[in-house]
Parts: structure tokens; sequence; C-alpha cells
């Protein structure tokens, strides 16, 4: 499953590959094996002469999954985006991507498209989950929030026609995050032989964070997550706050798990030793001269905190005129969701703050913060690769594999400084520098230390990480959450 891409660590788009007309299949499908997600594993587009070509593979969740479905018969359900894409849902027939998954599209329209992912799913709920509403201005929910909520059942209502028509007598049924949280109430309803489950790559909120939200929203919301058959998480953590959610609500809880993913490390490997990843790994190291290499890759995406990780290094740099001109910060990038107004200013809010600390320390030779934004796997993986020290410092995160990526190509026995927020702390806090997000002056003192570390604990502690990172790839991650589900009651035996 790994492209350096994990369910959420990743952006909208690109994958390279030459683009291809699509394979449709002949006739509709049935699988035992239904995967479903906003964004699904290829993209459509017409090219230059008008015809129709599969292009990239999506970015986020898709390629992860993409993999482990290999070699499986599976049939993939996602929203058709693009016009060449709802030019492509028409048919109502499976397309074939080029790894063999079965992808069918569902016909949204735009209008409920926009409420439903915008504002609904990623304006509401990807802030609710992530503790990101600061109260004095937002949320509102006003009548267009109540039209898009209605947008937003729409939208999970015609997922739920969709896959109704792909899955076979008894199939299990596998809903990805938040966009699809109301489909399983109407499956267990009309397909009540079906096994479901609703897995977050998210983390939850607590009881507290939840009631913000209007109590008949968050019924609905807490009741539909409820109907699946499974509600799995990747740590305990988010699987708890669930847990009370539900209590809060007075809603019964379905089966919950908590099933973490790990890396790919053999695919993670192939890709940072190809001849073109290593020709830019030496160019990097030639240009840093000798110097630390702090770095970092995320969406641009509030919740990653990219802005404090640079306000640390700047206490860093403030604090220790030795270290001046003696380390860089590589930041990598990739642009997100570029429609929401809060997206487009913590871009720009990262670009003031780079250039600032910029202008303040940089010399002739030297600058301090090298910030890329651009869809370039491959330099995240060399970045990653030559670091001293990884920074992974999410305001709240429901897995990051960058933190699980970094480990497994690292070749500098490079420190990792974690959040306590991140669910992959669960497993790799042990073996990392852990950092509290809002603290910048402690994130200082973790940067300092990370690069002062004797070789000896370096060396130690990356070994450690890297065996931990590579626990359950995402080939095993599926086959577990595939069987709980089929330990759960069918979804609508009550
Ligand atoms: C992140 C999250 C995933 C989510 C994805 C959607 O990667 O961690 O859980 O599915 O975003 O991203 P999109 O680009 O489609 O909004």
């Amino acid at each position: 499953m790994m492209s350096p891409c994990p369910p959420g660590e990743r952006p909208n788009g690109a994958r390279s590959r030459e683009p291809r007309p699509p394979v449709f299949r002949e006739e509709p499908l049935s699988a035992d094996l239904v995967i479903a997600s906003n964004r699904g594993p290829l993209s459509l587009v017409r090219d230059e002469d008008g015809r129709l070509v599969s292009g990239h593979a999506a970015g986020g969740l898709a390629p992860s999954l993409a993999r482990a479905l290999e070699g499986r018969s599976a049939v993939w359900v996602a929203a058709a985006m693009s016009t060449a894409e709802h030019e492509a849902a028409a048919r109502h027939l499976p397309i074939e991507t080029d790894g063999g998954v079965q992808v069918r599209l569902v016909e949204v329209s735009p209008e409920t498209f926009g409420a439903a992912y915008r504002v609904v799913a990623n304006g509401t709920l990807w802030f609710l989950y992530h503790g990101m509403f600061d109260r004095v201005y937002r949320p509102v929910f006003d009548r267009h929030f109540y039209e898009a909520w209605d947008g937003y059942r729409s939208y999970n209502e015609s997922f739920v026609d969709v896959i109704e028509q792909v899955a076979a007598d008894g199939a299990t049924v596998v809903v990805n995050d938040y966009h699809l949280a109301l489909v399983g109430s109407a499956l267990a309803a009309r397909r009540p032989d079906l096994r479901t489950v609703h897995f977050a790559h998210t983390p939850f909120c607590s009881p507290e964070e939840l009631a913000v939200l209007p109590r008949s929203v968050a019924t609905e919301l807490i009741d539909g997550l409820s109907s699946f058959g499974v509600v799995g998480f990747h740590t305990e953590r988010w699987v708890e706050a669930f847990r009370r959610c539900t209590t809060a609500l007075d809603v019964d809880a379905p089966r919950l798990v908590a099933i973490p993913l790990g890396v790919d490390a053999a695919e993670l490997h192939r890709r940072s030793e190809s001849h073109e990843t290593a020709k830019r790994r030496d160019e990097l190291i030639s240009r840093l001269e000798g110097r630390k290499y702090v770095f970092r890759s995320d969406r641009v995406e509030p919740s990653k905190n990219v802005v404090r990780g640079f306000l640390a290094f700047e206490e860093v740099l403030e604090g220790d005129a030795a270290l001046r001109e003696n380390v860089v910060f590589g930041a990598r990038l990739y642009p997100s969701r570029e429609e929401l107004p809060e997206y487009l200013a913590y871009r720009s809010a990262i670009e003031r703050a780079a250039q600032r600390i910029n202008n303040r320390f940089a010399t002739g030779s030297f600058t301090p913060i090298e910030l890329e934004i651009a869809d370039d796997l491959d330099a995240s993986l060399v970045g990653l690769s030559v670091a001293d020290v990884i920074l992974v410092n999410p305001l709240r995160d429901g897995m990051n594999l960058v933190a699980k990526e970094g480990p497994i190509v690292n070749q500098k026995n490079g420190v990792l400084i974690l959040s306590t927020e991140a669910g992959a702390f669960e497993q790799l806090g042990e073996e990392s520098l852990a950092v509290e997000p809002y603290d910048v002056h402690g994130t200082a003192a973790a940067l300092r230390r990370a690069l002062e570390l004797p070789a000896s604990e370096r060396r130690a502690r990356a070994a450690r990480l890297s065996t931990l990172a590579s626990v359950r790839p995402p080939t095993e991650w599926l086959t577990e959450v595939v069987a709980s589900a089929k330990r759960a009651k069918p979804a609508g035996s009550g």
C-alpha cells in the first residue's frame, strides 16, 4: 500500500504514470468485499484529443488501500469528481485500475458533493474530530449548514444505492472515513445480510467537543456510525473517545476495534532506492555541505501544526549562535483542500512564518528554512532518508504514517520527534522524543536534544522504530479489518 502515502498524510493528487484509456468491465459486478470511500484509487480526465483517460491515481487514503486490495476480488465504490468521471459513472460499470482493482463511481451532483465534502465533511467533521474549532468564531450552524447536512445525507444515500448493487449476498463492506458516516443505517435497513465496518482514519472527539454540534445532528451522526456492525480506528484512544460519545448520547455502541496500520517497508525501500531518488539524495547531501538536517513532510493542513514547528526552530536558532548556519529545516508540503478558505489561510501563514524566519537568520550562503509546497512524493522520501531529525508534531492525528515512513527510509539513524497527540504515538512514543503540540518552547527543547543525542542512542532508537513502524502493513491491516467484520453480527440483526 505505500506509496509513501499514508491514509491521512498525503495530498489530493498526483502519482506519476502514463495516462491510458480506462478499462470498463462489460457487465456489472457482484463482490464479496466492497470498499467505499469518498476519493477512489483512480481519476479520469479528458486528454488534449478529448479521449477519456485514466490519469493519476488519487492520493490520500486511496493508494494505501489500493495496494492492499491487489489480487483480491473486490469492488471499490468512490465518488465521481471530474466531468470525465461523471460521464464514466453514468455507464454504471466498474472500471479496472492498473493494479486490477474494480472501481464503481457514484454520481453525485456538484451541489450535493460541495455540501457534503466541503461544508460537512471537511468544514465541520474534520475540524470537530481534530479539535480545531476556536469556538469564538466557529462553528456556526446556520440555515446553510442545515441545508448542507441534507446534502450530506443524500450524498451518503447515493453511496448506499451503489453499494447495494455491487455487494454480493453476505458481503463485507468496509466504509472509510467521515464523509460516509450515515451509510451504515441505510445499509442495515436495506441489506441486513451485509457485514459492515466503518473505519475512521481520523481521530475522534470527546463528548464535550461533540456537544458543539446541534443535538439532532450529533445524535444522527453517532447513531449513523453505531449502525455499522463494527467501528474501527487506528488507536485505542480514538476508540475510547467514540465510546464515550455513544454513552453521552445514550446510543448503543457497536463492536469497536483498534487496528493500527503500519507501513510496507519493502515497498518504501523499493521507491526510496530508485535511481532517480538516489540522484536527488546525493544532490541534497551535497547542498547541505555537512549541516544538520531537520525535516518534515505533511499536507498543507492546519492540524499538522507546521507554523509552531517553525516557531520552535526559530527559538533554537535564537538561543544558540553556534547552531546558526549549521542546521537547515527542510519542509516538503503538499497542497491540500484549497477550496476551503481555512486551508488557503494556513498556507499563507506557513509561507509568512518561513519567510520571516529566513529574513531574520539567512546569510548570503545559508537559508535556515527550505520550504517547498508541491506534489512531489519522491522529494519527501529523499528528505526523510537524509534527515538527522524528523519532526511530526500534529495537533491531533488519526495515525500519521510519516512518523512510520521516516524511520523505515532514514539512513542516518534520524531521531523522531513525535506529538503525543498523533495516533502513532501509541506505538512509537517510547522510541521517539515526545512533544506536546502547542508547547513551542518544549518543541524547541526537543529539537536541541535531538540534534545532540549521542550516536549510540540514535542507533538504538532508530532500529527499534523501524521494527515498530512495519508492524501490520496494509495487506495485514485489511485482512484484520475484514476479519473484525466477520466476527460481528450482521448489521441488520439488531
Ligand atoms: C486525510 C485523512 C484521510 C482522508 C483524506 C481525505 O488524508 O487522513 O482520513 O480520507 O484526508 O483527503 P481529501 O484530499 O480527499 O480531502
